[in-house]
Order: structure tokens, then sequence, then C-alpha cells
């Protein structure tokens, strides 16, 4: 254990008060798929795993992506947000994690054109898969474009599987907008040719999202938080750019402001770099500048590789000094919390062990860990 290191990691140990919830730390857990709920439903198995990172310490759980409807679904084994079997073992779920102490936010994912195909597996759901135009990537034709009413349905569903969410006890919920899943379809001009109001510029490709939050907001309370997760990057393309520049941004998020979300969680793969050239403000602190909404920054903290290093590596070496660079980002406004994803499946008990300065035990993340919920 060095003390000196941690003397200055203070930032995160202080509470925050995100759209009116209470929150011990500054320590999130990033939504990891699993792929270990039967047909949807979500086991006591996962409530364990996630009970054990909120005894660990950690002040907020974002799950798991979760499915809104049944074409939105990556494969049979992803949790769903809907039907009573599932819903059920979500109960199980928040009821564990609160007693550990922290809040958690359901993450909502549809995949749109973006299935299992995309990643060299077989699409086992034999549904016609919708997206903004029959594109799962440039020039990459999967399933077709979605119909006015089909937009308005899933958007539905959307408001639906927020309010099943807080029905069953989630504090808040996280619309899965990053990574070249739906909404990010819309978001990206490269997958979106839509020409219906839908598609078009910045704040007509943001419509389908804006009418999420709307939606969600309207069926689940004004007062239920809504969080959207967002990235440039998407999982085929990691140098996709939806905004070239911060007035661009601007012109992405404000109308998501606007419909009342009330915050942002920035997916980077590594945190800490720059979003624009010539500008050296990260994604997060360009987020939390231009929206003045409070922010989560995730990517690479604590590891020295990325979660989608090219050269293959499998596995990542805990840095705890680099945590006094999450410390002074908190410190200096540029964000409010930070996401572990990979360290914390390592180490359910890392937010305690950082937060006491005993960070001896804490250990390395290799990916033989996601062959199992420890
Ligand atoms: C196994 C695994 C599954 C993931 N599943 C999701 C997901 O369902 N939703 C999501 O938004 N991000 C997902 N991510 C991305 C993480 O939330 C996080 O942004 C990423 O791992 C970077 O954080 P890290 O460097 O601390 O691991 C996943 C990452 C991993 C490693």
């Amino acid at each position: 254990m060095n003390h000196a290191l941690f003397g200055s990691v203070a930032a995160l140990a202080q509470p925050l008060t995100l759209a009116g919830l209470a929150l011990r730390n500054r320590i999130a857990m990033a939504p990891m798929t699993r792929e270990r709920a039967p047909e949807g439903v979500p086991t006591n198995e996962m409530a364990d795993y996630y009970a054990r990172r909120a005894e660990g310490g950690v002040a907020l759980i974002v799950t798991e992506g979760a499915a809104p409807n049944e074409e939105g679904r990556f494969g049979r084994n992803v949790p769903r947000l809907y039907g009573a079997d599932a819903l059920a073992g979500w109960g199980r779920v928040v009821r564990r994690v609160h007693e550990g102490g922290a809040k958690i936010f359901a993450q909502i994912w549809h995949v749109g054109a973006f299935t299992p195909s995309m990643v060299g597996m077989e699409d086992t759901l034999a549904f016609e898969r919708l997206s903004p135009s029959g594109l799962a990537a440039p020039g990459r034709a999967y399933g077709r474009g979605m119909t006015a009413s089909e937009i308005a349905r899933t958007i539905d569903d959307y408001a639906r599987a927020a309010r099943a969410a807080r029905d069953v006890g989630f504090d808040g919920i996280e619309i899965h907008a990053a990574h070249g899943y739906l909404p990010d379809q819309f978001f990206w001009a490269e997958t979106n040719h839509r020409q219906d109001g839908y598609g078009g510029d910045l704040p007509q490709r943001s419509r389908f999202a804006v009418e999420i939050a709307t939606a969600c907001k309207a069926m689940a309370g004004d007062d239920f938080p809504v969080m959207f997760r967002l990235s440039q990057w998407k999982q085929h393309d990691y140098s996709a750019r939806v905004a070239d520049s911060p007035e661009q941004l601007a012109d992405w998020l404000t109308p998501l402001v606007r419909a009342g979300v009330d915050g942002f969680h920035v997916s980077t793969r590594r945190f800490w770099e720059p979003a624009f050239p010539g500008y050296e403000l990260s994604p997060a602190a360009w987020v939390r500048r231009l929206t003045g909404k409070p922010v989560i920054a995730v990517g690479s903290v604590m590891l020295n590789t990325d979660f989608k290093a090219h050269d293959g590596k499998l596995h990542g070496t805990l840095i705890p000094e680099s945590l006094q660079r999450v410390s002074d980002g908190i410190e200096q406004g540029e964000f409010d919390m930070i996401a572990l994803g990979r360290a914390l499946l390592a180490n359910p008990n890392l937010a305690h062990c950082v937060l006491s300065g005993d960070v001896a035990g804490l250990r390395d993340y290799d990916r033989s860990f996601l062959d199992s919920l420890i």
C-alpha cells in the first residue's frame, strides 16, 4: 500500500447527486454484456455478480445492455427488459444491489442492424432486423430500413422498458446510443440516409434519440433519471466520427438536453485523449462543457490496454497510480464520475480498495475472467 499515491484521489470519494439521486462516491461499474441470461431472464447468479460489485463499494452500477423488444436483442442470452419472467429476475438483481448500498441503472440496448453476424457469429434470432436505412455499417446491407410506424413502435418499446425498469426498482436508465447500435445508426450519416425528418443534418439525425428520451420521461416519470451513452467510435470502426468539431457536438447534443436527458456517459477507449485536433479537452470534458449536465467518463481506467486493442492483447495490467489522472479530471470539472469495466470484472471490491488506499491485493485483468460470472 502506498498512501502517498492515494492521498490525492480524495475526489473519488466525494458523494455526487445525479438527477436528484444520491451517489456515495464517484466510481461506477460500466455496462458489460455477459450473455448469461438464458432466454433473456436474469438469474440469481447474475444477482450475486452485481451484488459483489455493490458490496465492493461502487456507487452506481450500469447493467449490461438489456433489450427493449424482440428484434432489438443481440442474442438469446442477452437479458430482456420486458416480459414478467425477465422483470422478476431484474427485481432480484436490483434488491441485491440496493442491499449492497449501490444504485443501479438498467442499460437499454437495441442492436438495430448490428447483429452477431457483424462480429463473425451467427444471427440465431430469425427476425428481420430494423435500422434507419437497412445498413449495419457503411456499404453493408442487413435487414431493412424502418417505416414511420416501426419507428414509433420502437420508441414506445423504449418507453415501456423505462417504465418497467422503474416498476422493478431501478434507480434510472441508460439509453445505449453508442458503439454503432440502433440510436447511433441514426446519429451517424454513414448509416442514416433517411429523408423523412429522421435523417439529414445532425439535429435531424438526433431526432430518434430525442423522441426516445421524451417518451421515456413521459412514461417513466419526469423524475426518473435518463442517461445517454454516446461514442464517436463504432464497434466496426474505431476512427468513425459523428461530430468533427465542438460545434457539431453541440448540434448533436443540444436537442437531447432540451428533451430532458439527465446526464451523459461518454464512451471512449482511452478517457484522457483529446476529442478534436487542436484542442486538449477530452470528449467527456467537451460534453460536460457543452451540455452543463453530469458526465461519466470511461475507457482504460487503471489499465494499460484498451478493451478493443488492435493487437489482440487479452491482458490488461492494473496501474493504480493512473487514478491520479481520474481524480484530477474530477477536481478540474472535466467529468463527474468514472466508470470502470474490465478492472471491475477482475476486482469486484475495487472501489473499497481504492478508496481505502489498500490496492496491494488488486489483480490485473485477464480475458479468462469472462468465462464465468466471478
Ligand atoms: C465484456 C464486455 C462487454 C461490454 N458490453 C457493453 C454493453 O453491453 N454496453 C455498453 O455500452 N458497453 C459495453 N462494453 C464497454 C464497456 O462498458 C466499457 O466502455 C469498456 O470496457 C471500456 O472500459 P474499460 O477500459 O474500463 O474496460 C463492454 C465491454 C466489455 C469488456
